[in-house]
C-alpha cells in the first residue's frame, strides 16, 4: 500500500467488525531513536491468543467468503520490511491491540498520508463509534477524541456535512502545527 494510513483504515475495519464501540490510534514518531511507530487498540470482541498469534499469516481469516484475510500481513509486511515488527495482544471479550513499528528514515518507509481524510471518513461510516486520535512526535502531542465533539455538538450529529469539513480542518491544522519546530 502506498500509504500507512490506508493500512490504519484497514486495520481500522477489523475493530469495527469486532463490534468496537471506542477505538485508539496512537502515532509515535520518535525521532532521536528514529522509529515509527502505530498502536490500534480496540474494545471488541478481542480473540484467544492462538488465533491473534496465526493472523499475521495470511491465511488465517474469520471470513466465509474469502479465504485469505490481508489486512495484518501487508502492515506486518510493511514493519518487516523497513526493519520493524508488529505484535497482537487480545483478549477474547476485552479487546484488541495492534502495534507496528518501523525505523522512521528507511526508505521503504511509506509516508503516512492523510490521517484528517483518514478519521473523517472513520466517521462518515461509523458515526456511533468513537474514535481517539493521538499523534505524538517527540515531545509534542496533538489529541482528537470525538467523544469530545459529540459533547459540544449536542443534538446535532457529528456526521452532518459542515461538523466534517470542520473536523478535516481541525485535524489537518493540528498536524501542521506538531510538524512545525
Ligand atoms: N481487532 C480485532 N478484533 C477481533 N478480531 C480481529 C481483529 N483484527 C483481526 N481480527 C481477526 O483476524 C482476522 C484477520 O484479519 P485481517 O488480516 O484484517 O483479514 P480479514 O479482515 O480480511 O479477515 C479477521 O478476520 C478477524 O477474525
Ligand atoms: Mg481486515
Amino acid at each position: 500500500m502506498k500509504e500507512l494510513s490506508l493500512h490504519i483504515l484497514d486495520v481500522v475495519q477489523n475493530s469495527i467488525a469486532a463490534g468496537s464501540k471506542l477505538i485508539k490510534i496512537n502515532i509515535i514518531e520518535d525521532l532521536d531513536a528514529d522509529k515509527f511507530t502505530i498502536e490500534i487498540t480496540d474494545d471488541g470482541c478481542g480473540m484467544d491468543k492462538d488465533y491473534a498469534d496465526k493472523i499475521k499469516d495470511p491465511f488465517t481469516t474469520g471470513r466465509k467468503s474469502r479465504r485469505v484475510g490481508l489486512g495484518i500481513p501487508l502492515l506486518y509486511a510493511a514493519g518487516k520490511r523497513c526493519e520493524g515488527d508488529l505484535e497482537i495482544t487480545s483478549e477474547k471479550g476485552k479487546g484488541t491491540k495492534v502495534t507496528v513499528w518501523m525505523k522512521r528514515s528507511h526508505i521503504d518507509r511509506a509516508p503516512l498520508g492523510d490521517m484528517a481524510e483518514t478519521i473523517k471518513t472513520l466517521i462518515v461510516c461509523n458515526p456511533d463509534v468513537d474514535f481517539n486520535y493521538k499523534h505524538i512526535l517527540n515531545k509534542k502531542e496533538f489529541n482528537f477524541e470525538t467523544k469530545e465533539i459529540k459533547r459540544i455538538l449536542g443534538d446535532v450529529p457529528i456526521n452532518e456535512m459542515d461538523v466534517l469539513s470542520w473536523i478535516e480542518g481541525y485535524i489537518k491544522e493540528g498536524l501542521k502545527s506538531l510538524m512545525e519546530v
